[in-house]
């Protein structure tokens, strides 16, 4: 009897000590929080769902959530470490929130953050101090329609033939008016009008005067011609500007820049292996559950997300269940049709390339190879001349002039790309032992004369790093 009292004792003080510490951590949650801190957080936890603005991503956005959070402070605590036990208080705010959201969102995941750290996210949430910045700066992000109208107007070969066209009308319709012109006149002065020859042998006259400007033109065609020939040679297996239409509009601009999402969520592997690899359904699912519709394509194009991997927009539920922790395996009894993304990229199978190298070790950009893939509609192999371009934007991008995807491209990159020594422990220790053999090794002193290198001075052109 007495040990049960005893327990009960010292569970009552536990609870009372647990309300106590609860209570002291929720007070003042809505004001008292470290903004800086909080972001971090948000990011780290929560960014991957809500935004901080009224926008849907894949949950309702947390804009506004001070007023219009409708239970206590401690139920906010609770829910968000625990949204399913929050809801089990049956508290009538939470019962709204799950009547309405969870249908179309499923249900939002339990996150591991402690009472302090909501306190510093809802200091974030209530003021984003880089919203009002990415506000603006969100219209930055090129339209589709822009996209568009910046990639056809590339080609200047084009614009050149419809200007010799166009010349070349003038020209005619010029010489016609003349003609009419010299007849007139003629005709007036009571002259015979010009002998009506055929249109071939007018012009065969015509050039025979003016044999000069004529032989003047043949040159320049054959010059031309020559350039192009010469240019056209040059770009023999040069795939720069490649762009395949996929089965899917996806847009890249749209994810990456509008929403902010970065490369790393749909092209992990970069980081961890040799292929950057193309994302599979369920990731675009992690957001496309709850966003059905497009501001371009309506419903259709993200419909066909939908077909691939079998899932019922309207009833919410995957049509062959939702499997264990939302983890969705569509080749268990859907028949789906998985997207087949047409390959954009494909260096030949001679050619060994890692992305991890390059990307973690080398610390290169994706933008220093893909150009700027956040003003893109699908991917597009892009053009040395556009990357050459956003050195401004991105800085530290290395300038090449071959190009892309080309042998020569490779060369040249490694040829100019420093290896950051000071970095890297393992780049140190050569760097050291090159140093000490220095005394009357000429072959060595060369390299480390201008106290830098590169990725050729490694072995970066050697035959067998890229070559199988
Ligand atoms: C996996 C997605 C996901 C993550 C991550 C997530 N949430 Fe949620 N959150 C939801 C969904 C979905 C809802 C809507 C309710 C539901 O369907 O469960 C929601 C609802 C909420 C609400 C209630 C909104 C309202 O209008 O009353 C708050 C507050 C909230 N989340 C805060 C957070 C915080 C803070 C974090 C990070 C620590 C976070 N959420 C992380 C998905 C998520
Ligand atoms: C991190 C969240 C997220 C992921 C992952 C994601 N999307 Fe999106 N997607 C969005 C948002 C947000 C929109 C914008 C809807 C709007 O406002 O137009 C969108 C829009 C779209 C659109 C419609 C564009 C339009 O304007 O009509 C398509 C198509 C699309 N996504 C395809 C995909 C595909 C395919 C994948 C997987 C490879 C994917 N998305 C992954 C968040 C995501
Ligand atoms: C040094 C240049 C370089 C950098 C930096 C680089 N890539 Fe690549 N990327 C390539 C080449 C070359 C290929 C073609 C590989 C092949 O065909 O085997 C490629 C292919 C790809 C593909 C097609 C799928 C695949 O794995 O072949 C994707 C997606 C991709 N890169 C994304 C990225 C992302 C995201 C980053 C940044 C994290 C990045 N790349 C950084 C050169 C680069
Ligand atoms: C929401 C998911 C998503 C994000 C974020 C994203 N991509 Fe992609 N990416 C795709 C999909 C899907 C494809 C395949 C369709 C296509 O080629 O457009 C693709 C294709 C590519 C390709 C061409 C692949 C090939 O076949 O050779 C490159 C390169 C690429 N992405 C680079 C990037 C870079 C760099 C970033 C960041 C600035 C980025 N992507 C961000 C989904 C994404
Ligand atoms: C924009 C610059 C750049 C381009 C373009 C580039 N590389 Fe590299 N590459 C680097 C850098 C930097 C490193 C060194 C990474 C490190 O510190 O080990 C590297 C390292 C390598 C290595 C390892 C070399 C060694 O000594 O172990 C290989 C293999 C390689 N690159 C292949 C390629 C191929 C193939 C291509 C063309 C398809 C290419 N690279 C294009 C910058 C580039
Ligand atoms: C930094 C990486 C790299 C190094 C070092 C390198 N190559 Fe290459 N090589 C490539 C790439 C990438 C291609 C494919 C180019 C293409 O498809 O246009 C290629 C293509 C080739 C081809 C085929 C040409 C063709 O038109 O398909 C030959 C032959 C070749 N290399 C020989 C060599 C020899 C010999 C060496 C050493 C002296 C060497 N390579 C060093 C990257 C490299």
């Amino acid at each position: 009897m007495g040990a049960y009292t005893g327990i009960r004792a010292t569970r009552n003080m536990l609870a009372a000590c647990l309300l106590l510490t609860a209570g002291v951590a929720t007070a003042g949650i809505w004001d008292e929080g470290d903004i800086e801190a909080g972001q971090a957080l948000f990011n780290a936890n929560c960014a991957s769902c809500h935004k901080v603005t009224n926008e849907v991503l894949a949950a309702p956005g947390l804009a506004g959530i001070a007023d219009r959070w409708g239970a206590s402070d401690e139920l906010l605590v609770n829910w968000i470490q625990n949204p399913q036990g929050a809801a089990e208080s049956g508290d009538a705010y939470i019962r709204s929130i799950v009547a309405r959201y969870v249908p179309t969102y499923g249900w939002m995941t339990a996150q591991a953050v402690s009472p302090d750290d909501i306190k510093n996210i809802m200091a974030y949430v209530q003021n984003p101090p880089d919203v009002v910045a990415t506000a603006d700066s969100g219209s930055d992000c090129i339209t589709v329609d822009e996209i568009e109208t910046i990639q056809e107007t590339n080609d200047s070969g084009v614009w050149f033939l419809i200007l010799l066209v166009l010349f070349l009308i003038i020209a005619l319709s010029a010489a016609g008016v003349n003609r009419s012109l010299t007849n007139a006149v003629n005709q007036n002065a009571g002259e015979e009008p010009l002998e009506e020859l055929p249109y071939e042998n007018r012009v065969r006259n015509w050039a025979w005067n003016n044999r000069l400007v004529v032989s003047l033109i043949g040159l320049f065609f054959v010059a031309y011609g020559a350039v192009l020939g010469y240019q056209g040679l040059m770009r023999v297996g040069v795939v720069e500007g490649y762009k395949p239409s996929q089965p899917i509009q996806f847009i890249h601009s749209v994810h990456v820049c509008e929403n902010e999402v970065d490369c790393k969520y749909c092209h992990h592997s970069a980081y961890e292996s040799k292929h950057a690899g193309i994302p599979s359904t369920n990731v675009c699912m992690n957001c496309h559950k709850a966003v059905k519709k497009g501001r371009r394509y309506g419903e259709t194009e993200i419909a066909k997300i939908y077909d691939a991997i079998g899932f019922d927009s309207e009833s919410g539920t995957y049509l062959d269940g939702e499997g264990k922790n939302g983890f969705i395996s569509p080749q268990d009894s859907y028949e789906g049709d998985p997207i087949r993304w047409n390959k954009v990229h494909n260096l030949p199978d001679h050619v060994f390339f890692s992305h991890q190298q390059h990307v973690v070790v080398g610390g290169l950009q994706c933008q220093n190879c893909h150009g700027d893939v956040e003003t893109y509609t699908v991917g597009r192999v892009a053009k040395v001349d556009d990357i050459n371009q956003l050195v401004d934007k991105y800085p530290g991008l290395i300038e090449l002039s071959k190009p892309t995807l080309t042998m020569g491209w490779c060369i040249e990159c490694h040829n100019k790309a420093e290896i950051d020594l000071a970095s890297s422990g393992y780049y140190e220790e050569i760097h050291h032992r090159l140093k000490d053999n220095l005394r009357g090794n000429e072959e060595l002193r060369k390299y480390l004369e201008d106290d830098k290198i590169t990725v050729k001075e490694l072995g970066g052109w050697e035959c067998s790093k890229c070559h199988y």
